[in-house]
Parts: C-alpha cells; structure tokens; sequence
C-alpha cells in the first residue's frame, strides 16, 4: 500500500462514494464537484475516455486540473485510454489523487503502476466485466484499489450486470491468498439496490453517476447510496 491518504485517512469499516462526473452538466463540471462534496463523498470520479479503448470521448489534464482547483476532494481518475503507458504522466502531472488504469490496455502493468505510487498518488487497477480475475493476481500486492467494472465501460447510465457479486467473491478470495487486502471499487450501474448487493460481498467503494446527477436531488442521492450500502451490513 502506498502512503497516500485517499483511504488511509479513514477509520476502518468506511464505505466510500464516489460521485462520477460523467453524468453530470458538463457546462457546471465544478460546481457538480462542489454540490457532491458538500453532500458528503469521499472522492470524485473522473472519467477519461479516449474514443479508442471505449466507444465515447470525454475529459482529459486540462479538465482534471481545473477541477483540482475547486474542489478538496480527492480526484479518482479512471483511465479507459489506450495508451496508457505513454500518456500517464499527463494525468499525474494534472493532479490526480488515484489513478486506475486498465489491465487490458497496459502493456507494461508493473511499471504503470510503479510510475503512479512514485508520484505520491493512489494505483487503481481494473478489470473489464470479461476479463478474468486471474489477470490481476501479478499486481494484487502493489495496488491499493482494485476496480472490477460492472458494465462494459464507456457510457453511463446501463445496467448493473449481475455475475460482478461472483467476480467480488472470486477477487477476494485471490486477495486472501495472496495475504493483501486492496480496496474493491464498483463502477457501472450502482444504485441505492445494487450497492447493497456489492457492499455484502466485499466491495467499500462505489462509483455512482446516473444514480446522482440524474437524480433530481444529486444531494440527497449521495446520502441514499451511502445509507443502503451502510444497510446492507445490517440486513
Ligand atoms: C462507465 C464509467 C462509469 C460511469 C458509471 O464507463 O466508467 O464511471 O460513469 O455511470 P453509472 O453509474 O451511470 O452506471
Ligand atoms: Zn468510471
């Protein structure tokens, strides 16, 4: 684990939301930022989209560091690129606090992620709903988050596809082997009753877009996702 403080700083047993930006007004980014982090998130989701490893063209350093201006929040930067390996200092330099890189488009993952610790922020890793889980074993003991996507990333607002609680349950069960306990993060289609699903089977941490920005209180949704995960520990 790294010494950065996205999740270090937090008390054990803390589920952390994070709002994603790619559903909100792109013409009020920092105010979006600012309305969630009053509601209480713990981080900001930021989107990077390429046109190439996704089918959608989004955000880039420039956003990134505008949005690092406004907001205190942590920025967790999802890298759905294809040229990781060449570009990621660019996102490093912008200033993000997590950066999670995709295991199908790093060519060279250790130096990746090596690269990320190095600069002081957080290293993500993700894994495409198709993807095997085995993939991420070489990396389990350098990241801090594990991101399993829980759609075929790209757009927001699909459906949750089901088979992820399995695939949580089969990461940590890797994760035990390998003695190492990295944050499991959910992306894609987490809602007030999916979040209970994933939160029971391990995951802490939870990507929301379409759940908040198109919510008509993005406030108020913030506190609801949080609340129902929180839940499902008690049902
Ligand atoms: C999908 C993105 C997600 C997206 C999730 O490719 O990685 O972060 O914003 O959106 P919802 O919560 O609407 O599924
Ligand atoms: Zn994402």
């Amino acid at each position: 684990m790294s010494s950065n403080s996205v999740f270090s700083t937090k008390e054990p047993g803390h589920l952390f939301i994070s709002p994603s930006l790619l559903s909100a007004d792109f013409t009020a980014l920092g105010a979006a930022a600012q309305l969630v982090e009053r509601a209480g998130a713990d981080m900001i989701h930021i989107d990077v989209m390429d046109g190439h490893f996704v089918p959608n063209l989004t955000f880039g350093p420039p956003v990134i560091k505008a949005l690092k201006k406004v907001t205190s929040l942590p920025l967790d930067v999802h890298l759905m690129i294809e040229n990781t390996d060449e570009t990621l200092g660019w996102y490093l330099d912008a200033g993000a606090d997590l950066i999670t890189v995709h295991v199908e488009s790093c060519v060279h993952l250790h130096r990746v992620i090596s690269r990320i610790k190095e600069s002081g922020a957080a290293a993500g890793v993700s894994l495409n709903p198709g993807t095997p889980l085995c993939t991420v074993k070489p990396v389990l003991a350098d990241v801090d988050m594990v991101l399993l996507m829980s759609v075929d990333p790209g757009f927001g607002g699909q459906s949750f596809l089901e088979g992820t609680v399995g695939r949580i349950e089969g990461l940590r069960g890797l994760c035990l082997e390998e003695h190492v306990s990295p944050v499991i993060q959910i992306d894609g289609g987490i809602n007030t009753s999916t979040v209970v699903k994933v939160a029971r089977a391990g995951a802490t941490c939870f990507v929301a877009g379409n759940a908040i920005f198109g919510a008509s209180d993005a406030q108020a949704a913030v506190g609801e996702i949080r609340d129902a995960a929180y839940r499902a520990f008690l049902m």
